[in-house]
């Protein structure tokens, strides 16, 4: 097997919206496939951004970034926020999403988006072209209805993620196992 497509076997994986800000407090938008929970106590989660993303600098030297979750009726957006760069476009203006105010962090969440993680910087890591992005969770949100908080499980009847297979191609949730 090509050693280059190997890495594609882990997936399809759950694809966020990261939202992050320059020193100006401009937002920008990065969609992300390679985002985790890495651990328990403390609540910490981690994004892994190529060097080569806008996005990069920003989360390195303000510290914060908010991780949005979407569900498939974004997908649309997904895609273009994965596609366009910040440096020359404003994504909340092209995608129509809304920039909201977040409990705890200067970087503002989405508000289309039903499921937010406020994080402050912690560590990074540099892992070949990528950094990983540790943050510490410091608020999160959810609609109201879709989140079971005493068994941590979305009810999949009520949400569906987009999860990225690879290329242009995504599913969402199929029937429980
Ligand atoms: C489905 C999908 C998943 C992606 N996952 C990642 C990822 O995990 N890490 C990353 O650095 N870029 C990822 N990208 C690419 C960035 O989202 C893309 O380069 C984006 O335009 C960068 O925006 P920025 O320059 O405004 O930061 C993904 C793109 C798509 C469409």
């Amino acid at each position: 097997m090509d050693l280059d497509s190997a890495r594609h076997l882990l997936h399809p994986k759950l694809t966020v919206l990261a939202t992050c800000v320059d020193g100006e407090g401009n937002p920008n938008i990065i969609t992300l496939a390679w985002a985790m929970p890495t651990s328990i106590d403390p609540s910490l989660v981690a994004i892994s951004v190529g060097e080569t993303r806008y996005s990069h600098d920003l989360i390195h030297s303000v510290g914060e970034f908010v991780v949005n979750i979407p569900s498939s009726d974004l997908l649309d957006e997904v895609k273009l926020c994965g596609s366009r760069t910040g440096l020359t476009a404003d994504k909340f203006e092209e995608t129509d999403l809304t920039p909201v105010d977040s409990e705890e962090v200067a970087v503002p969440l989405i508000e289309e988006c039903p499921a937010h993680i406020e994080c402050e910087l912690v560590d990074e890591f540099r892992t070949g072209d990528h950094t990983i992005f540790v943050g510490e969770i410091v608020h999160g949100s959810v609609e109201e209805g879709i989140f079971d908080e005493s068994s941590g499980t979305f009810d999949m009847d009520k949400f569906e993620p987009v999860c990225h297979v690879g290329g242009s191609e995504f599913v969402t949730s199929g029937r429980k196992i």
